[in-house]
């Protein structure tokens, strides 16, 4: 059965994140259904800043407003299977794990869970502080996955696009979607 996807793109450093995982999910439409994106304002100012390009306006796939809560994955009932916020803020895993609904991602989120479907979050902050661990384990009870956007090594990267991959494959392959990257293992003979 092919997927209906939500990605939240928020504020916190690490466009080239989003980026990639828009590009990589561009290449996987044999299994998704559709990808319904939203972004922050912030989300719009840091990709400028740190990309020095708007390129997030180049996607095809359906951008909603942020406060457009009459899209589709705002209500239960569209069936949207997997939300994944990249990379997230500690202000919208604030208010996810406070379940404020006060926008777009936040209702979505809220959804996910009242469903009992995935939620990954791709946060991205240190050092962390109570505040931030303790939206971690709520939202971790309430049954989503804090995914910390913390690059791996042990595959070699070799350029910045490379070392954003080892966290944007992993997502990927957390939300349930078949992409070809590098797992551990595959390097035995080269030791
Ligand atoms: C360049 C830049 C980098 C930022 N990096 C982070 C970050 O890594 N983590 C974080 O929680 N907030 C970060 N922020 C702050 C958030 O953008 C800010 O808290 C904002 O209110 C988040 O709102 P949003 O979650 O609606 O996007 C950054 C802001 C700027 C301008």
């Amino acid at each position: 059965m092919k997927r209906k996807i939500i990605v939240a793109i928020t504020g916190a450093s690490g466009s080239i994140y989003a980026k990639l995982l828009l590009d990589k999910l561009s290449l996987l439409t044999d299994q998704i259904e559709e990808i319904g994106v939203v972004m922050s304002d912030n989300a719009k100012d840091v990709w400028q800043f740190e990309l020095q390009n708007e390129a997030f306006k180049t996607y095809t796939f359906v951008f909603y407003s942020k406060n457009d809560f009459m899209a589709p994955f705002a209500s239960g009932s569209a069936n949207f299977d997997t939300m994944i916020v990249c990379p997230c803020s500690m202000g919208t895993l604030a208010r996810i794990a406070n379940g404020t609904s006060s926008d777009l991602t936040t209702r979505a989120a809220d959804v996910i869970l009242k469903e009992r479907r995935k939620l990954i979050l791709v946060a991205r902050e240190t050092p962390l502080n109570l505040i931030h661990l303790q939206n971690m384990l709520t939202v971790t009870q309430a049954g989503g996955i804090i995914c910390p956007a913390s690059p791996s090594f042990y595959s070699q990267p070799q350029c910045i696009e490379d070392v954003a991959s080892t966290v944007v494959d992993r997502v990927i392959s957390l939300a349930g979607l078949k992409i070809d990257s590098y797992e551990w293992g595959q390097h035995r003979n080269k030791l």
